[in-house]
């Protein structure tokens, strides 16, 4: 990395820059040797499964924890050097809460803009503006606890934007929501992305990572692909025939002596990649030798693209708790992203 001068971000200034960035814990190695670049105004996220290494990473970059080897630089400042400055131009949203429960919508916001040193006035006005923008004017004069689960996401984020960040930090931001309750949270940082705040995002749930310009899949500490949702479901080709059978040990020999080439690890049924599924299907339910309960031709997503890069699925099987409506935030999943 050139040297830790304190040279202001410009338009040509990479919003992130990380190059070589090991992080071991003992003998855990969580981050292997990480190379990327996000630029200015863009929305990137990092998807990957449990235990890639998404919050080292992003903790990193936060400046929440040091790399082991390489270096990372935040709108042109290295994050161990220049801390502080790299600090003043984020705004941050953990998977756990952050803001405080008993505490007001507004007075959470007006809290944050004290600490970050706006003047009183500045700050409940600040406050105001954003609890306005982001649909939260209800939530002003009520505590935190009386919230609904998607309007304290939204005030997690609310806090993040007091001190209007040039850089969003998101980990896990939506752990817990349902999906329309997503769905309003991704569009308002759709909001600030396209106003030019630059977002880095980590998730573990495909539909979300699509939102992004750009995707970076991480898998044990490795990004394994890196380019835009589109491009990296092009990489496939073709697309992909789902198929359940009454007996899919059986199915899967078949296929392989007729020179197709069943994923390994596709769960519960068969997956294949096929330049012109639509057209080989027919043929596949006339002809395999078992009962077909269930077949389906779909365009690639971006599970498909990590189940054929690494050849294991991106959402672990114990997963879906954090989906269900009321499921609760954290779903038992070991964290280790708190500073
Ligand atoms: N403080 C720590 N001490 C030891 N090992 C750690 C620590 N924090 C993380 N790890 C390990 O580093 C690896 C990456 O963890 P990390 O939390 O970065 O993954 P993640 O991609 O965020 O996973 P998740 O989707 O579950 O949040 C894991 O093997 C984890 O057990
Ligand atoms: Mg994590």
């Amino acid at each position: 990395m050139p040297s830790a001068s304190a040279t202001p971000a410009s338009a040509a200034t990479p919003a992130v820059e990380v190059r070589g960035v090991v992080k071991r814990y003992g003998a855990v190695e969580a981050l292997r040797g990480i190379d990327l670049t996000v630029n200015t105004g863009e929305m990137f996220a990092l998807l990957g499964p449990n235990g890639a290494g998404k919050t080292t990473l992003f903790s990193i970059l936060a400046t929440l924890r040091a790399p082991t080897e390489g270096g990372a630089r935040v709108l042109g400042h290295d994050v161990v050097a220049e801390r502080d400055a790299v600090r003043r131009a984020m705004g941050i949203v953990f998977q756990e809460p952050a803001i405080e429960q008993r505490l007001s919508g507004r007075d959470n916001l007006l809290l944050m803009g004290l600490l970050y040193g706006l003047p009183t006035a500045a700050a409940r006005r600040r406050a105001d503006e954003i609890l306005g923008q982001l649909g939260l004017a209800e939530a002003a004069d009520r505590p935190a606890k009386t919230l609904s689960g998607g309007q304290r996401r939204k005030l997690e984020l609310a806090r993040a934007l007091v001190t209007d960040p040039k850089i969003l930090f998101l980990d896990e931001a939506t752990l817990g929501l349902d999906v329309d309750a997503r769905r309003g949270f991704w569009g308002h940082v759709r909001g600030l992305a396209a106003a030019g705040c630059t977002v880095f995002f980590t998730t573990h749930y495909m539909e979300e990572a699509e939102v992004a310009d750009r995707i970076a899949l991480i898998d044990q500490g490795r990004i394994v692909a890196l380019d835009t949702p589109r491009a990296l479901k092009a990489r496939l080709g073709g697309g992909v025939i789902r198929l359940k059978t009454d007996d899919d040990t059986r199915a899967r020999a078949w296929l392989v002596e007729k020179n197709f080439t069943p994923e390994a690890e596709a769960g519960a049924e068969l997956m294949l990649l096929h330049a012109d599924p639509a057209a080989v299907l027919p043929e596949l339910l006339r002809h395999l030798p078992v009962k077909v309960l269930r077949a389906e031709v779909k365009e690639p997503s971006l599970e498909d693209v990590f189940l054929k890069l690494t050849g294991r699925k991106l959402a672990g099987d114990e997963a879906p708790a954090a989906l269900g409506a009321g499921g609760a935030p954290g779903g038992g999943r070991g964290k280790g992203g708190r500073p």
